[in-house]
């Protein structure tokens, strides 16, 4: 039982042959390294949050965030103003719980039907991804599940708490700064998404001797607004689906990626895009992030800003509630972008 639980565990005797349910046949093989050897990783864009909030040039910074999330839909954030002790506290409290003795974690163990909690993700075709995860809805408070959140060990639950409060906080002022620069109303944008449905994934990748094989997180794009990311250890994998090819990307130590999500594709009109992402395990060490999910209030419909539809600019996609949107992102299991493909006005 505990193998299908938890990569973590299967991996602590040696894998002579990785077990069928995590090879993949529908993979995308991760990019071949050039036959002078690994090239390094590409580095994402990186937008200042000084320069942007009180930088003498926050035009052109606004403007570099404008054509980054329109061209990338990624970015690192520099000087995002949450505080380096913060984001240690974090790497150790969340690599301290996935230390933890299996039945420890199982107690958090992902019910019948249920997405949120401890757990693997079981994907099309009953394959697995090679990582292991804790999921949950953190906003609005009441829809916090009674066995998660507030059962986690003490010290990682008030991290987890002053670490929800930062990076709430930087993602306000990121979709203010993203609402200005696509002329959206700023009370719009904050009307939109304050207080919203928000989530948090822990996730764990352990190393995989033939990578190529399995896939740590299969290729998906985010249904939020935006999702901000915190890699912990400094190992890299995620990779990102960019001109049609998949780039593996680097940060910068202590910077915090973000992306743009479908909602916000949709907000946006089509401005911005949410690009497909994935991650691949590393040979020899393990990988840990922190994903924080900001996403539309409950009672909102997901759809274009008003302000940007007029009759020279139509919407490009239906409008549908939270509720249907977010059922019918998470009944796709995660292709690709197939979901927000759904929801585009074809008009001929
Ligand atoms: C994801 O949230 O898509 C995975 C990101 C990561 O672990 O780097
Ligand atoms: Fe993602």
């Amino acid at each position: 039982f505990s193998c299908s639980f938890s990569v973590q565990e299967l991996v602590k005797e040696p894998v002579k042959t990785i077990p069928q349910h995590y090879v993949r046949s529908d993979h995308r093989r991760p990019a071949v390294p050039s036959p002078t050897g690994a090239r390094p990783n590409q580095m994402l864009p990186i937008i200042d949050m000084n320069q942007l909030v009180a930088g003498k040039d926050s035009d052109l910074e606004l403007q570099k965030l404008h054509s980054t999330c329109k061209d990338w839909g990624f970015f690192q954030l520099v000087n995002h103003g949450v505080d380096s002790s913060i984001l240690e506290k974090v790497e150790q409290e969340v690599e301290g719980f996935f230390e933890l003795p299996l039945e420890e974690k199982m107690k958090f163990k992902t019910r019948e039907g249920g997405a949120e909690g401890y757990g693997t993700t079981e994907r099309d075709g009953g394959k697995f991804d090679w990582s292991d995860r804790f999921y949950m809805t953190t906003n609005p408070v009441h829809k916090r599940m009674p066995h998660l959140f507030p059962e986690l060990p003490s010290s990682l639950r008030n991290t987890l708490e002053s670490y929800i409060l930062e990076v709430q906080k930087l993602g306000e002022k990121l979709l203010c700064f993203m609402a200005k620069a696509l002329k959206i109303d700023e009370k719009e944008m904050m009307e939109y998404s304050e207080d919203g449905l928000q989530s948090l994934r822990m996730t764990y990748y352990p190393p995989c001797r033939q990578p190529e094989l399995v896939m740590g997180f299969t290729p998906h794009s985010d249904s939020t607004l935006i999702t901000i990311l915190h890699q912990l250890n400094g190992v890299d994998g995620l990779h990102i689906h960019k001109d049609g090819v998949w780039l593996p990307v680097r940060f910068l130590p202590g910077a915090l990626a973000v992306n743009v999500g479908d909602t916000l594709e949709i907000f946006s009109n089509g401005v911005y895009r949410s690009i497909e992402h994935k991650v691949v395990p590393n040979e020899e060490k393990e990988r840990m992030s922190v994903a924080f999910f900001i996403n539309p209030k409950f009672e909102a419909t997901v759809g274009p800003s008003p302000s940007l539809i007029n009759p020279h600019n139509p919407p490009l996609f239906k409008r549908v509630s939270l509720d249907r949107y977010v059922e019918g992102y998470f009944s796709r299991k995660l292709n690709g972008k197939s979901y927000l493909q759904q929801l585009r006005i074809h008009d001929n």
